[in-house]
């Protein structure tokens, strides 16, 4: 196993070019505090420079809790310029791994609970535990989903199941989770990792420089019209065609045999 290291708050492992990164704070339930988010942001932006991992797995430690939420002893003495802060920092993490050139899988092992929830709402995929359980608390804690959650949530669950959700602050099992398309898989706990390596390791067997552009170009054009999308599209495609992985793939097709890994060049 190489590349293990240990920061307080955050563990980061590459394990054949996955790098797993674990909210490492389970006596306080993951929650993220300003020490956890700036460990966060730092590992997120090193195994994305690192041209050794290929995708991201987010995790929490232990088997109770992914990461529930900010940490509320924290934000329980601050004004309202420290909270707007603490809010634009956090939504600077969240938006590192949303832009970030690799994927991102949640492994949600537990409660995703406000910034939890946000947190993988920012990666690619979720997966999530049989245990998990997802709310955005904040309402009822006087306070608005501030990592996100407000404009993420509506975007992948539609503007009535995100209304219902932030304004009950209900909290939703796994299966219903599944039902509204919050997460597109859930598993027993004992299997959640295995499930999402497996899921890493079918993206690292493709072309990765194709694999990024696929991901750059789903989150433009989720930002913007349809012109303007498949256009970037088109760029994306036609950059492609510069690459050695495509030229490979294309006349081991060609060729009729079997293309034996890529370049990812
Ligand atoms: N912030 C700080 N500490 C937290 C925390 C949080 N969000 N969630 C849990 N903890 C701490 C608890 O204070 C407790 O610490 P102590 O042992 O020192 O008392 C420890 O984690 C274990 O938690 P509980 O004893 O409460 O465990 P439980 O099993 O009884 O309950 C829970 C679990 C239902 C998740 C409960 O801990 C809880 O409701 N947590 C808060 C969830 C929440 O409201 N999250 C949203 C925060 S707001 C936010 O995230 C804003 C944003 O959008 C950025």
């Amino acid at each position: 196993r190489k590349g293990v290291k240990k920061m307080s708050n955050v563990l980061f492992e590459i394990k054949e070019h996955v790098g797993v990164i674990t909210i490492n704070r389970p006596k306080a339930l993951n929650a993220l505090n300003a020490d956890v988010l700036a460990e966060l942001l730092t590992t997120v932006k090193e195994a994305d420079a690192n041209p050794e991992v290929y995708v991201m797995i987010v995790t929490g430690a232990g088997d109770k809790s992914f990461v529930a939420g900010a940490d509320i002893g924290q934000m329980s003495t601050m004004t309202a310029e420290e909270g707007k802060l603490f809010a634009a920092y956090g939504n600077q993490v969240m938006l590192s791994i949303e832009n970030a050139a690799k994927p991102v899988i949640a492994a949600i092992n537990g409660f995703a609970l406000g910034g939890g929830c946000e947190l993988a709402m920012s990666c690619d995929i979720r997966i999530a535990s049989e245990n998990a359980r997802f709310a955005q608390p904040e309402a009822g804690l006087g306070i608005t989903p501030g990592f996100g959650g407000t404009q993420r949530m509506p975007r992948l669950l539609g503007r009535s199941k995100a209304m219902e959700l932030i304004l009950t602050t209900n909290q939703i099992k796994a299966a219903e989770a599944k039902e509204i398309g919050l997460v597109s898989k859930v598993v027993p706990q004992e299997e959640l990792m295995d499930t999402a390596m497996a899921l890493a390791k079918d993206i690292c067997k493709n072309a990765q420089v194709a694999v990024r552009q696929c991901k750059a170009c789903i989150n433009h054009g989720l930002q913007t019209d349809i012109l303007t999308g498949v256009s970037y599209e088109a760029e994306a495609f036609g950059l492609c065609f510069a690459t050695e992985d495509q030229k490979d793939a294309m006349k081991a097709f060609v060729e009729k045999r079997k293309l034996d890994g890529f370049k990812n060049r």
